[in-house]
C-alpha cells in the first residue's frame, strides 16, 4: 500500500482537521490530498480538469459565458431517501420518519466501503462556512471529498475556501465526508481505460450523526446526497443543534416584499421539494401590480434566531442557487433565467447543437434535435414519446450574487427579520389558495399536517401524496414530534410571534388543469398576507381559518378570475376535509409516543368545526 506524505498548507492551523484528514486518507488511499484554496483558478482549473476527462462538457461561450453542462449515471438523478440514516445512539431519537441504524454498526460500514475507496482519484478537503463569514447564525464545516465536481459545486454553493479556515483558526467543525466509492482500476490508473464521466457507486449511504456533528456519505455525486453542506447539514444536522440551541433550520426560502408605500416585509416560506420556492423567491408581479417588488435573501433553506429586539432573524446559509432546471423560462421565472446566464453549471438537462442548454419548459418550441441528458440524440418525437430531453430533477448551480432581484440584505449577517411564515404543498384537491391560521399553534398545527405529492426530487413514484410536515419529512433531523414541540415552544423566543398562513398554488379542476394561475400572480395572496400582517386586509372565518373574500384581494390585470372560480380555489369541502383528517391519523398515530398534546387538542377542534359544516 502507497503511504501518502501530506503537506498541510502553512495556513491550516486547525489540528482536528489535520488528523482527520491524515486518518480518512490511510483509509481511503486517494493518490493526492488537496487542499482547496476557493480561488476563481482553482475553480477554472478544476473546471478545465472535468472537461478534459469528460465529467463536463464546457457550453458555448458567447451564448452561456463560463458554463459547463455535467451528466449523471443514469442510477444517480435525485436524493435517496431510502438510504438516508439518521445514526443517533437512541433509536427512538431518530424518530419514526427516519431511517435509523446505531452509530457503531454505521461507522463499521463505512469502515469497509472506504477502504481504498480513493484509489487513483484526488481527496479534496473543502472547508466551508454555510452563511456569512463572521454571522453569529453561520456555522463551519469541512467537506472531504473525492469528487471534482462537488469542489466546484461547493464553490458556488457555499463561502469556500482558505477564508474560512483563517476563521476556524483550531476550532470545531461539522465533519462531513464524501465518497463518489468508485475507485479507479489500475488500467484507468495507467490510462489504458478512461473514468467513467459519473463514477458513483450502487450502493448508497447518506448518513448523518447529529451527536458528532459528523455526516458520512458514500456511492452519489449528486445534489444533496453529495454536496454536504445543504440538506445533510444545513438542514438534517443543523435543525438537531437549532433544537438543542433554541433556533430552526428549516427549508423555506426567504424573500423582500417592498409595497407601493415603500415598505418592506420579509416572510419565509416552506413548501415541499420541487413546490416552488425559487419560483416565489424570485417572483415578479405582473405589470399591473408592478409597485410591488420581491427581492430574494435564499430559494431553499433558512436558519432563523431570535433576535435581542424580539423578533425572529433569518439568513439564508447558501451562496448560491441548486434550482430546478426543469420548467425554468422566461414565462415562469426570469430572475432566475438572467441568474443563469454565465457562471453557471448545469447538471442532467440537454445539450443544443449550439452548445447551448435545453429542457422542457425552457421555449414553448423545442429545438428540432439536440443531445439528450443521456447523451443520446433526442429529437421533438422523443420527447412526443414521454422521453425527455432533460431529467426532470435537472438542475442549475449558479451564485446567489448573479441573481437581479437579490435583496440588499442577503448576506447581512444579523439576517433579515421575519414577519410571517408560510406553508404550502402541491395539493390537487381539498387545500384552498391561502388560509391564515388563527394562532401559533395553530399554525404548527397546520405545517405540521401538509400534504403534498412527491416530485422527481426524490428517487421514488412521483405524485403519491404523503404527509410532508414542514416540507421538512426527509430533513428533519430527529424525531419529528420533537420538532412539532421545539416550534410550539420557540413562541416564547419572540414578542410577537409571526403569523402562519397555508398557501396551495397547485388545485385543479374536474378536467385536471391548475385553477390558479400561479406564479407572478401568487403576489395577490402575498400582498393579502402582508395586508394580515399589518391588520389592514379584510378576511372572513372558514371552519379551517381565515381566509380572503373577493373583494380583499387586488384582481387588477387578472380578468379570468371571477368570483365563482375565486371561490373554487377557496373552498373548503366538508367530505374533503373529513377525508383529510382521516389521512392526518396516519402521521398521528406513527408519532403518537412523542406528539405533544397541544396538536392532538387543535386536531379534535378542527374535528368539530368540520362536522359542523
Ligand atoms: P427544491 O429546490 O427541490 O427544494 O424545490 P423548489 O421548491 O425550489 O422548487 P422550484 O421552485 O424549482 O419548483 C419547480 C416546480 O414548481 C415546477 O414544476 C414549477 O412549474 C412549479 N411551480 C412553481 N410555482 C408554481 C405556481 O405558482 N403554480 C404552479 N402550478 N406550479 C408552480
Ligand atoms: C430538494 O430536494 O429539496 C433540493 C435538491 O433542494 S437537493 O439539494 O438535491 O436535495
Ligand atoms: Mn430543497
Amino acid at each position: 500500500m502507497q503511504k501518502l506524505s501530506l503537506n498541510f498548507p502553512e495556513y491550516l492551523k486547525n489540528d482536528e482537521l489535520k488528523r482527520w484528514v491524515t486518518e480518512v486518507a490511510e483509509l481511503a488511499q486517494p493518490k493526492s490530498v488537496y487542499f482547496c484554496d476557493g480561488s476563481e483558478e482553482e475553480y477554472a482549473r478544476l473546471c478545465n480538469e472535468m472537461v478534459a476527462s469528460g465529467m463536463m462538457k464546457r457550453l458555448n461561450p458567447e451564448k452561456r459565458p463560463n458554463s459547463f453542462l455535467a451528466c449523471s449515471d443514469p442510477s444517480d438523478v435525485a436524493r435517496v431517501e431510502d438510504r438516508t440514516f439518521i445514526c443517533t445512539q437512541q433509536k427512538q431519537d431518530a424518530g419514526p420518519t427516519n431511517h435509523w441504524m446505531d452509530p457503531t454498526e454505521m461507522k463499521e460500514i463505512f469502515k469497509k466501503l472506504f477502504k481504498g475507496c480513493m484509489r487513483g482519484r484526488t481527496l479534496y478537503v473543502i472547508p466551508f462556512c454555510m452563511g456569512p463569514l463572521g454571522s453569529r447564525i453561520s456555522q463551519i464545516g469541512v467537506e472531504l471529498s473525492d469528487s471534482p465536481y462537488v469542489v466546484a459545486n461547493m464553490k458556488i454553493m457555499t463561502r469556500m475556501g482558505r477564508k474560512v479556515l483563517d476563521v476556524l483558526q483550531n476550532g470545531s467543525f461539522v465533519h462531513c465526508l464524501h465518497s463518489v466509492g468508485s475507485p479507479l482500476t489500475d488500467d484507468q490508473i495507467a490510462g489504458r481505460a478512461r473514468d467513467h464521466h459519473w463514477p458513483c457507486n450502487e450502493t448508497k449511504y447518506i448518513s448523518h450523526f447529529p451527536e458528532e456533528n459528523t455526516i458520512i456519505s458514500f456511492g452519489s455525486g449528486y445534489g444533496g446526497n453529495a454536496l454536504l453542506g445543504k440538506k445533510c447539514f444545513a438542514l438534517r444536522i443543523a435543525s438537531w443543534m437549532g433544537k438543542t440551541e433554541g433556533w430552526l433550520a428549516e427549508h423555506m426560502l426567504i424573500l423582500g416584499a417592498e409595497s407601493p408605500e415603500g415598505k418592506k416585509t420579509y416572510v419565509a416560506a416552506a413548501f415541499p421539494s420541487a413546490c416552488g420556492k425559487t419560483n416565489f423567491a424570485m417572483m415578479i408581479p405582473p405589470t399591473e401590480l408592478s409597485r410591488w417588488k420581491i427581492t430574494t435573501v435564499g430559494d431553499d433553506i433558512a436558519w432563523i434566531k431570535p433576535g435581542e429586539d424580539g423578533k425572529f432573524y433569518a439568513i439564508n446559509p447558501e451562496a448560491g442557487y441548486f434550482g430546478v432546471a426543469t420548467g425554468t423560462s422566461l414565462k415562469t421565472n426570469p430572475n432566475a433565467i438572467a441568474t443563469i446566464a454565465h457562471d453557471t453549471i448545469f447538471t442532467n438537462v440537454g445539450l443544443t447543437e449550439d452548445g447551448d442548454v435545453w429542457w422542457e419548459g425552457l421555449t414553448d418550441e423545442p429545438p428540432a434535435r439536440l443531445i439528450d441528458w443521456q447523451g443520446h440524440l433526442w429529437t421533438p418525437e422523443d420527447g412526443k414519446r414521454g422521453k425527455p430531453a432533460a431529467h426532470p430533477n435537472s438542475r442549475f448551480t449558479a451564485p446567489a450574487k448573479n441573481c437581479p432581484s437579490r435583496d440588499d440584505d442577503w448576506e447581512n449577517p444579523k439576517g433579515v427579520p421575519i414577519s410571517a411564515f408560510i406553508f404550502g404543498g402541491r395539493r390537487a384537491t381539498t387545500v384552498p389558495l391561502v388560509t391564515e391560521t388563527q394562532s401559533w399553534e395553530h399554525g404548527v398545527y397546520w405545517a405540521a399536517t401538509i400534504g403534498s405529492e412527491t416530485t422527481a426530487a426524490a428517487v421514488g413514484e412521483v405524485g403519491q401524496v404523503r404527509r410532508d410536515p414542514f416540507a421538512m419529512l426527509p430533513f428533519c433531523g430527529y424525531h419529528m414530534a420533537d420538532y412539532f414541540d421545539h416550534w410550539i415552544k420557540m413562541a416564547a423566543k419572540v414578542k410577537n410571534p409571526p403569523k402562519i398562513f397555508g398557501v396551495n398554488w397547485f388545485r385543479k379542476d374536474a378536467q385536471g388543469k391548475f385553477m390558479w394561475p400561479g406564479f407572478s400572480d401568487n403576489v395577490r395572496v402575498l400582498s393579502w398576507i402582508i395586508g394580515r400582517v399589518e391588520g389592514k386586509a379584510g378576511a372572513h372565518k372558514t371552519a379551517i381559518g381565515l381566509t380572503p373574500s373577493y373583494r380583499d384581494i387586488d384582481w387588477t390585470g387578472l380578468p379570468t378570475m371571477t368570483e365563482e372560480k375565486f371561490a373554487q380555489v377557496s373552498r373548503v369541502d366538508p367530505k374533503e376535509w373529513s377525508k383529510e383528517l382521516s389521512l392526518q391519523d396516519e402521521l398521528f398515530d406513527k408519532l403518537a409516543d412523542r406528539m405533544p398534546a397541544r396538536m392532538l387538542e387543535m386536531k379534535a377542534e378542527l374535528r368539530k368545526s368540520i362536522n359542523a359544516l
